[in-house]
C-alpha cells in the first residue's frame, strides 16, 4: 500500500517519538523507503541508532552533515520525497514551520521542501496544545498546506488527560496509506452495511452465516480513504471499526433495517454488502429451550426478514444503491435476476465458497449493458477498485 513511496520521517522532541520505530517498521512492511531526519532534542528520547538499525539508512541529525556529498541534506533529501511527515510534531517545532524558522536540518528541509506534501502529527501537554499561541500557528499552518493529523486524546505522559496525544502508530499509518488516495469521494456521504446478522432462536442460541465481513470493511476503508463520510452497520464480526468510519454495532435483520431506515436519507451512496439472514425465527424462546424426552428437536417457526436493500433501491431520491451477491452456483444468471429484482444499478457479485472469510475476492459487476468480471486480488485492493467504480458512474 506505499511501495514506490520515498517517505522522510522528521522526529522533534517528544515522549511519543519511541511510537515512531513502530510506526516506521510497519510503513516499511507496506513498501516504503524511508529516510529518517532527527532534531537535537529528539535524540534526548530515542537514539539515532535506533532508526538506523530499523530503516536501514544513515540518519541525518545535522546540517552540517559531512556525510552529504554537496553538503546540501536539507535540498537532497525532500527532492525525490513523495512526502514527509514529522511525527511527534513537538509545540516549539510548529511554532518554528508555522514562521518560516530555519535553524536546524528539519526545519530547514521543511522550508526548502517546494512542492512536497507535509504532514505533521503534534504531540504535546493539553495546555501547551490549548495555548492560543499553539492554536494560531495550527491555523496558519493549515493555511500554508500543511496537513495535520490529530492529536488524538486520552491520558498523557505527564500525567494529565485531555488533546495533545500523538495518533497512535496504527492511526498515522491509515492516514499515510489514505494520503496517496486520491479523493473521489470528497464531500460524499456513504452508508455500507456489512458482516452476518444473527437471529435469536433463544437467549443462548442464534442462526447466523458465515460473513466475516471483511469485504464491507474493506469497502468502508477504501470509501474513507477516498474522501467520503462513511457509516458502517455492521453484524456481529471480529474486525476493528476502520480508522474515521462511523461504526453502529446491530445483531438482527429488523435491527439492520431500522438503523439502516434511520441513516439513509443523510447518504449519497448505499453499499449493501453484509449477508441478511432471509428469516428469523417468529418463535424465539425468552428462557434457554431444554432437552425434553417428548421434544426431540425443537419446533421453529419463521418469518421473513425485510429485504434492507430493495427497501432503500425503491426510495424516491434515494441514494445510489450497490447490491453484493454471494452465490454458490449459477453466478451468473442469479445475480442478473438480483439485480434487476432489487432494482439496483450495479450488483457485485463473487462464488461464496471462494471469498467467504478469505482476504482476497474476484469480483463480478453487473449493471445494466451486462457484466464485467475483475481478477481475484485482495479484498482491500478490490474494494479500492470498486470505489472507484462507484465513484465514475455517479
Ligand atoms: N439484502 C438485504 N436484505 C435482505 C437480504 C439481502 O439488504 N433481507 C441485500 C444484501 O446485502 C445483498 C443483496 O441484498 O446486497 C443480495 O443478498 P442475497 O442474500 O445474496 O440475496 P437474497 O435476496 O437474500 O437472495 P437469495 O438468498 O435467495 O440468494
Amino acid at each position: 500500500m506505499l511501495s514506490n513511496k520515498k517517505l522522510v520521517f522528521g522526529i522533534t522532541g517528544g515522549i511519543a517519538a519511541y511510537k515512531t520505530a513502530e510506526l516506521l517498521r510497519r510503513s516499511q512492511d507496506l513498501g516504503a523507503r524511508i529516510d529518517v531526519v532527527m532534531t537535537e532534542s529528539a535524540t534526548r528520547f530515542i537514539s539515532p541508532v535506533t532508526f538506523q538499525a530499523l530503516s536501514g539508512r544513515t540518519v541525518y541529525t545535522d546540517l552540517w552533515d559531512a556525510r552529504v556529498p554537496n553538503n546540501m541534506a536539507h535540498i537532497q533529501l525532500s527532492r525525490d520525497a513523495d512526502a514527509i511527515l514529522i511525527a511527534p510534531a513537538s509545540t516549539n517545532f510548529m511554532a518554528k514551520l508555522a514562521n518560516g524558522l530555519a535553524d536546524d536540518l528539519l526545519s530547514t528541509l521543511c522550508i526548502a521542501r517546494g512542492h512536497c506534501p507535509l504532514l505533521i502529527a503534534p504531540a504535546m501537554n493539553r495546555e501547551m496544545w490549548l495555548h492560543p499561541a499553539t492554536q494560531r500557528n495550527v491555523e496558519q499552518l493549515r493555511r500554508d498546506g500543511v496537513h495535520i493529523l490529530g492529536p488524538g486524546s486520552g491520558d498523557q505522559a505527564c500525567g494529565e488527560t485531555g488533546d495533545g496525544r500523538m495518533l497512535e502508530p496504527a492511526q498515522l499509518l491509515a492516514e499515510l496509506t489514505a494520503f496517496f488516495q486520491p479523493k473521489l469521494l470528497a464531500g460524499k456521504r456513504v452508508l455500507i452495511t456489512a458482516g452476518p446478522t444473527s437471529e435469536p432462536i433463544d437467549p443462548v442460541r442464534v442462526i447466523s452465516n458465515r460473513s466475516s465481513g471483511k469485504m464491507g470493511y474493506a469497502i468502508a476503508r477504501a470509501a474513507q480513504e477516498a474522501g467520503a463520510q462513511v457509516t458502517l452497520v455492521s453484524g456481529p464480526v471480529a474486525l476493528n471499526a476502520p480508522y474515521q468510519v462511523s461504526r453502529i454495532n446491530v445483531e438482527t435483520a429488523r435491527q439492520m433495517h431500522a438503523t439502516v431506515m434511520s441513516q439513509v436519507h443523510h447518504a449519497d451512496i448505499f453499499i449493501s454488502v453484509a449477508a441478511v439472514a432471509d428469516w428469523y425465527v417468529s418463535n424465539a424462546s425468552d428462557i434457554k429451550i431444554k432437552k425434553t424426552s417428548e421434544q426431540a428437536t425443537p419446533d421453529l417457526q419463521f418469518s421473513p426478514n425485510p429485504d434492507i436493500l430493495a427497501e432503500v433501491a425503491a426510495l424516491k431520491d434515494g441514494p445510489y444503491c450497490v447490491g453484493f451477491a454471494a452465490e454458490t452456483d449459477n453466478l451468473i444468471e442469479h445475480a442478473q435476476a438480483k439485480r434487476q429484482r432489487k432494482n439496483v444499478p450495479l450488483l457485485v457479485a463473487n462464488l461464496a465458497q471462494r471469498a467467504m472469510n478469505a482476504d482476497d475476492t474476484e469480483l463480478v459487476l453487473f449493471d445494466e449493458q451486462g457484466h464485467t468480471q475483475w481478477p481475484a486480488q485482495d479484498k482491500l485492493l478490490a474494494a479500492r477498485q470498486l470505489v472507484k467504480n462507484i465513484a465514475q458512474r455517479l
